[in-house]
């Protein structure tokens, strides 16, 4: 079976004092929600302890946005799996385009972290997508099944979510059309050894759009940037219909 996995990427916004508040009006909202979704918030790394703390006994799992894949070392600026276990962080974002592309990193580096997120207890989400000039010449595919060749290398697909992010939606408000998602999703889910691993569709999800997006067969969740960032809007989307 495969679960409804539903995060908000909170990217580098929210000082610990404002992810505090955000909690106070998000948890509420969450009395309603079906008990088969899984809510994750990917907070930036000095949020994390605190936040921990006030979820503790909530139904809410805590991620981060990035993993070293060393147990640790002389990695300035880095972060390694045990330190982020060890305050109860359950998944990590791996891969997102926004640290492809200002980053640096490559499908090398994310199949290093990928694999060290697994080996030290963390459920990572993996993030692949293509650009609107890949998309406009005809390479989604191409681009996507690459990614996905070169990232998977010896990753064990039991405890693994994927995030399909169509690197123009990202931000721009210009969502996926909800069918080409769907397909696109279908397509990465072809690929995999594990049919039960469950796949996001991230890039411009907002209330107003959440419903018509879960509605799709093949998309087991979203991965929210904007749209996370205020309770009211979070969870509308968690109690999608
Ligand atoms: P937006 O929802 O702001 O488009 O961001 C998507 C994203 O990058 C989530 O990881």
């Amino acid at each position: 079976m495969r679960k409804i996995v539903i995060a908000g990427n909170w990217k580098m916004f929210k000082t610990q004092a404002e992810s505090l508040e955000f909690l106070q009006g998000f948890i509420r909202s969450l009395d309603q929600m079906p008990e088969e979704r899984e809510v994750i918030l990917c907070a930036p790394f000095t949020a994390l302890p605190s936040l921990s703390k006030n979820l503790h006994g909530s139904i809410v799992y805590l991620g981060a946005q990035n993993v070293h894949w060393e147990e640790n070392g002389a990695y300035t600026g880095e972060i390694a799996a045990p330190m982020l276990t060890e305050i109860g962080v359950r998944y990590v974002i791996i891969g997102h385009s926004e640290r492809r592309q200002y980053f640096g990193e490559t499908d090398e580096t994310v199949n290093l972290r990928l694999k060290a997120a697994q080996r030290f207890g963390l459920k990572p989400i993996l993030c692949v997508g293509e650009t609107k000039q890949q998309r406009d010449t005809g390479e989604t595919e191409a681009v996507i099944s690459s990614q996905l060749e070169k990232d998977l290398v010896d990753v064990d697909q039991e405890n693994l979510v994927i995030a399909y992010e169509p690197i123009w939606a990202i931000g721009t408000g210009d969502t996926c059309e909800v069918n080409e998602a769907n397909r696109v999703i279908g397509l990465i889910r072809s690929q995999l050894s594990n049919p039960n691993v469950s796949i996001q569709y991230g890039g411009s999800v907002k209330p107003d759009n959440i419903d018509q997006i879960m509605a799709q067969p093949e998309i087991d969740g979203v991965l929210v940037g904007g749209a996370s960032l205020e309770p009211e809007s979070f969870a509308r989307i968690v109690n999608y219909e």
